[in-house]
């Protein structure tokens, strides 16, 4: 498995249309992450591209057990290939963009009221081609669209990283 990133700057300016310098420059990457062959740039069978924001927010760039949560996806893919799949606390989505890849029926979520985070992940959909579906899902919250997921898979990668979210 073999990750490559190319960044960019995006300037205050740019970020507010030219209004003025509200928000500090931001960076920008895109991730390329390789899966099969010899999960290489010029070998492998597929390849999964993710834009990730380094700043604060858990959501915008990819934590490492994402990365093996995929890995583990495409060595199992046989078992993912027409089954209905939910993200928990899908982040950047890595995982759950290989099972959409792979012919996984694909709901990826995260916190409701992150409209940056959710947006992120439309935009990676789309750079990927995913045929995913994109849900605001907070834990613990009982929202209706919840109960229409039925899925077969729940993936959640480093989504128990703060005590205080594990309720038992
Ligand atoms: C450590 S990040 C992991 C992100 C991604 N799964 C990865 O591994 O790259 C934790 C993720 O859980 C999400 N999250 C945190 N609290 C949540 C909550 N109460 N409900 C739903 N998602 C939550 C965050 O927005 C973030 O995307």
């Amino acid at each position: 498995m073999e990750t490559t990133a190319s960044a960019s700057t995006s300037t205050a300016e740019a970020e507010t249309g030219g209004r003025g310098a509200a928000a500090p420059p931001r960076m920008t990457t895109v991730s390329k992450h390789y899966f099969g062959g010899a999960s290489s740039e010029s070998d492998h069978d597929l390849r999964v591209d993710i834009i990730e924001n380094m700043e604060d927010d858990y959501g915008m760039f990819v934590w490492p057990c994402s990365v093996i949560l995929a890995e583990y996806v495409w060595q199992q893919r046989s078992r993912f290939t027409g089954s209905r799949v939910v993200e928990l606390g899908a982040g950047t989505s890595l995982p759950g963009l290989v099972a959409a890849k792979i012919g996984a029926d694909v709901t990826l979520t995260d916190i409701a009221h992150n409209t940056e985070v959710l947006n992120n992940i439309r935009q990676v959909c789309d750079l990927n081609n995913g045929n995913c579906t994109v849900l605001g899902l907070t834990w613990g919250e009982w929202d209706e669209p919840i109960f229409d997921l039925h899925p077969d898979v729940i993936l959640g990668a480093d989504v128990l990283y703060d005590s205080a979210m594990v309720i038992i």
